[in-house]
C-alpha cells in the first residue's frame, strides 16, 4: 500500500494589493482598509485632551489658516479640543467622534458628534461655510471621494478646504493605503481625493515648516468650484 500523500500546507493569505497609481483617482483593493475595523465610536470614546503633533507644526498650521483668510462661518472637520486658528473665525462649528473633546474646545460656537466613516453625508445645509480645515485626520477617512464631495456641498462656491497633516497617526486606525507610503505620497493621496471628488480647483500642495525643528507639517487645499 503506497502511504498517502500528506495533506499540502495552506499558503498564508497574501496581504491585499494596494494600487498606488498615483494618476487614476482610482484606489486599488485595500487602500481603505485598516487593522482595526471596529467601530470608530470605540476607539474614540476616552477623551483625548492631548496635541497630536508639536509646538512648531501647531504654528504652522495657525500661519496658513492666517495666510489663507480662514474666517467667517468655518466648519473644522474631525475636529477636538484644539483647531489652531490663531484668530477664532466668525462662527467656528467643529464635527468630531468625541463630545467631551469637542466641549473642551474654546472657539467652537457649534459641536456635532459625527461618525464619517460610519455615515460619509456632512450634516449641513447646502453652501454653508466659507471655508473647511481637517488637521491632522485625514489619514482615518475611508470613504474620502464620499467626504470630500460633501464638504464641496456644505461650502461656498470659491471657498476653500484646507487639509494639514504630519508623519504620525493612530496606525491601527489609519488606512493601508496612507501607511503604504511616506510623506511626498500622502500629498499626492490627499491630491487624488480632490480631483476624485471633481468640485475642486487643482488642489494646492505645501510642505510648511521645511528646515523646523519641528514636525513636519504638510498641507494640501483647494477651492470648491461655483
Ligand atoms: C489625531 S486627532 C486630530 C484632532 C484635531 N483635528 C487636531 O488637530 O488635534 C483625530 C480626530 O479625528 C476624529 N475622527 C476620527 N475618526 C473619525 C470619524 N470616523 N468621523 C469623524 N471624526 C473622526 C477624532 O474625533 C479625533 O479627534
Amino acid at each position: 500500500m503506497p502511504e498517502p500523500t500528506p495533506a499540502a500546507t495552506p499558503e498564508p493569505e497574501p496581504e491585499p494589493a494596494i494600487d498606488m497609481a498615483p494618476t487614476d483617482g482610482g484606489f486599488g483593493p485595500g487602500f481603505f482598509t485598516r487593522a482595526d475595523e471596529t467601530s470608530d465610536a470605540r476607539f474614540y470614546a476616552p477623551p483625548r485632551l492631548v496635541t497630536h503633533i508639536d509646538a512648531g507644526a501647531i504654528e504652522a498650521v495657525g500661519l496658513l489658516y492666517e495666510e489663507l483668510d480662514l474666517t467667517g462661518a468655518v466648519l473644522d472637520l474631525m475636529s477636538s479640543w484644539v483647531s489652531h486658528f490663531r484668530r477664532a473665525p466668525a462662527h467656528l462649528t467643529v464635527l468630531g467622534m468625541n463630545e467631551a473633546e469637542l466641549e473642551a474646545n474654546p472657539l467652537a460656537a457649534q459641536r456635532v458628534v459625527h461618525d464619517l466613516n460610519a455615515d460619509p453625508r456632512v450634516p449641513f445645509g447646502d453652501a454653508s461655510f466659507d471655508a473647511a480645515t481637517c488637521c491632522v485626520s485625514v489619514d482615518y477617512i475611508t470613504q474620502p471621494v464620499a467626504v470630500f464631495t460633501e464638504v464641496a456641498r456644505v461650502l461656498r462656491p470659491g471657498a476653500p478646504f484646507v487639509c494639514t497633516f504630519s508623519n504620525r497617526c493612530f496606525p491601527t486606525k489609519a488606512i493601508r493605503g496612507w501607511l503604504a507610503t511616506d510623506d511626498a505620497g500622502h500629498c499626492e493621496i490627499v491630491a487624488r481625493y480632490f480631483r476624485a471628488a471633481a468640485r475642486y480647483s487643482e488642489p494646492t500642495v505645501r510642505h510648511c515648516n521645511p528646515g523646523a525643528r519641528s514636525d513636519p507639517l504638510y498641507a494640501v487645499w483647494a477651492t470648491t468650484i461655483g
